[in-house]
């Protein structure tokens, strides 16, 4: 069809060298000139396609035309109100006479009401006999005819008088139209092929470029978006919390085994090995390879012993130790299994070893609540604080708020006589940094720590106190094993790191963050984190 117009509109140039009025042209495919605001519609679009190329101008005339209303319509279909009433009701002396009551039964009250008036007015009808009977043999119907004729023309010939009164009684309404006039372009012909939009070698060696046409460069089109790279919000987020640890003076530790024996994630954190984290409809095991290699002797044996038959003021847990259990392999559950191992490697120069990682070389001591009492005490102790954001892996189902995986962002500071309210003051302090000022904590239990502190902030949007962190004092029948001399003090907790994503992200199924189903766009166009 457009493609027809566009013909049309340049055979029409060719032949008359301009179209004075678009409205005059006859579309293909209809009879008469198109006249309507729609008809212009298509026309307009065939030209700014055919200006594009440069092969017309034109110029646009704005017009006032009136179309119908719904009521409008109506009486042009159906006839006036009057009218109507005029028709319901039997002619003198034929039938008996229709009461109002059944006239209005038979057009509804609104039509039955304003057509009574009307027709008594033009004396159509008379009152008989309790009812209404026809006085004139026959009408002319002006509202119908006026209405189809603006229907038509979008006017009445009547003129302006004519037209106020019927949109006055809201029977029209004025609508904006417009048309054209139309003349050559620079680059005329009555051909509409496309113009080229590239030069290709075919073009040069046969010559045809010199009688192609070429479209026009369009020196304001925007271009294609470019396609920097952007960080996910899960890494926007982690990168903030990697931020404040480094500011606090924490060193991050290396957490790249996701693998762990049960011995790393669960014994040596006093982990019961009877405890329900440990069945497999919460832990994901390995069954190639299934066995882990033999965890560091001395340490093993003590972890062993005090499981068993407790030590270090501990009663244990007064049941049978197993070996195959503690060498399970598993997909760590909580990063605490890396904090553990590292705890180990930490206490190395209490143990009289010597360390293969030096973890006081990542830290820097600077910028906590308290200031570290440090080294000294003949016992090669020296304090470090790390911390740590991975993944970690749970048997889950699956479901809006829960994944199989997520990450979990883990702290522990370690140094001589720390107490519970260096842990709560640290907490306050990092969570401040994080924007989150109103926290409070709940007792709470962990095998490997006590006392255990879960930590609440409120949720404005939620109106609510939403459970944000976990953290205690490990236990000594936990670091003790490791080394540590009796006044060593060690606290950690963990927090999660989609939770505080999705409400910072406002994203409420989990599935839009994380997995198959995240889209690139709305990670390309996430805003900034701000924390
Ligand atoms: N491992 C705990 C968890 O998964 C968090 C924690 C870490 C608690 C360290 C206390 C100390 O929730």
């Amino acid at each position: 069809m457009t493609e027809a117009i566009q013909q049309l509109i340049l055979d029409t140039l060719d032949k008359d060298g301009s179209i004075k009025d678009t409205r005059t042209l006859v579309l293909p495919g209809h009879s008469e000139a198109a006249a309507t605001h729609d008809a212009q519609i298509i026309i307009l679009g065939a030209l700014n396609s055919l200006s594009s190329r440069e092969m017309i101008t034109y110029e646009t005339h704005e017009t006032m035309s009136h179309v119908l209303t719904e009521e409008g319509a109506s009486i042009a279909l159906s006839g006036s109100h009057e009218a109507r009433v005029w028709a319901a009701v039997p002619t003198k002396g034929q039938g008996s006479p229709l009461t109002p009551k059944e006239l209005e039964q038979a057009l509804g009250s609104e039509i039955a009401k304003v057509g009574q008036g009307r027709a008594f007015k033009n004396k159509w009808i008379v009152k008989e006999g309790g009812g209404l009977v026809k006085l004139a043999a026959s009408i002319d119907d002006t509202t119908q005819k006026d209405m189809r004729e603006v229907d038509s023309t979008g006017t009445l010939k009547a003129g302006e008088k004519a037209l106020a009164d019927l949109r006055k009684r809201k029977l029209i309404a004025q609508k904006k139209g417009q048309w054209f006039n139309v003349y050559k372009g620079p680059h005329f012909s009555t051909s509409t092929a496309k113009p080229e939009t590239d030069l290709t070698v075919d073009m040069l060696t046969s010559g045809a470029w010199k009688t192609s046409t070429f479209k026009k460069y369009n020196f304001e089109a925007e271009g294609i978006p470019t396609n920097g790279g952007v960080l996910h919000p899960l890494l926007k987020v982690r990168e903030e919390i990697r931020n404040i640890f480094l500011e606090m003076g924490f060193a991050e530790m290396p957490t790249s085994s996701f693998v762990e024996s049960a011995f790393w994630c669960f014994d040596s954190l006093f982990v019961p090995q009877q405890h329900p984290a440990r069945e497999v409809q919460d832990t994901f095991y390995l069954s190639d390879p299934s066995k882990s290699l033999t965890p560091p002797a001395d340490y093993y044996a003590k972890v062993a012993k005090v499981h068993e038959h407790g030590g270090y003021g501990s009663n244990g847990y007064r049941a049978p130790w197993s070996d195959e259990e503690s060498h399970r392999l598993l997909l760590r559950t909580h990063t605490t299994a890396s904090s553990s191992a590292m705890l180990w490697k930490l206490a190395a120069r209490c143990r009289g070893e010597e360390e293969d990682v030096d973890v006081h070389a990542l830290s820097a001591h600077s910028g906590t609540t308290r200031k570290a009492k440090g080294s000294g005490g003949g016992d090669g102790f020296r304090p470090a604080k790390l911390f740590s954001i991975d993944r970690v892996f749970r048997n889950e189902t699956m479901d809006a708020t829960h994944l199989a995986e997520f990450h979990q962002v883990e702290g522990v500071v370690a140094d001589r006589d720390l107490t519970l309210a260096d842990l709560i003051g640290f907490m306050r302090v990092f969570f401040t940094k994080m924007g989150i000022e109103n926290i409070r904590f709940k007792p709470a239990y962990n095998p490997y720590t006590e006392p255990s502190l879960e930590i609440f902030a409120f949720h404005p949007q939620l109106n609510k106190w939403v459970e944000v962190g976990n953290s205690g004092m490990f236990r000594p029948e936990m670091l003790e094993p490791m080394g540590f001399p009796k006044d060593v003090h060690v606290h950690g907790w963990g927090i999660g790191l989609e939770r505080p994503t999705m409400i910072r992200y406002g994203i409420s199924n989990i599935r839009t963050l994380v997995g198959h189903k995240v889209s690139v766009e709305s990670v390309e166009k996430s805003p900034a984190v701000r924390f």
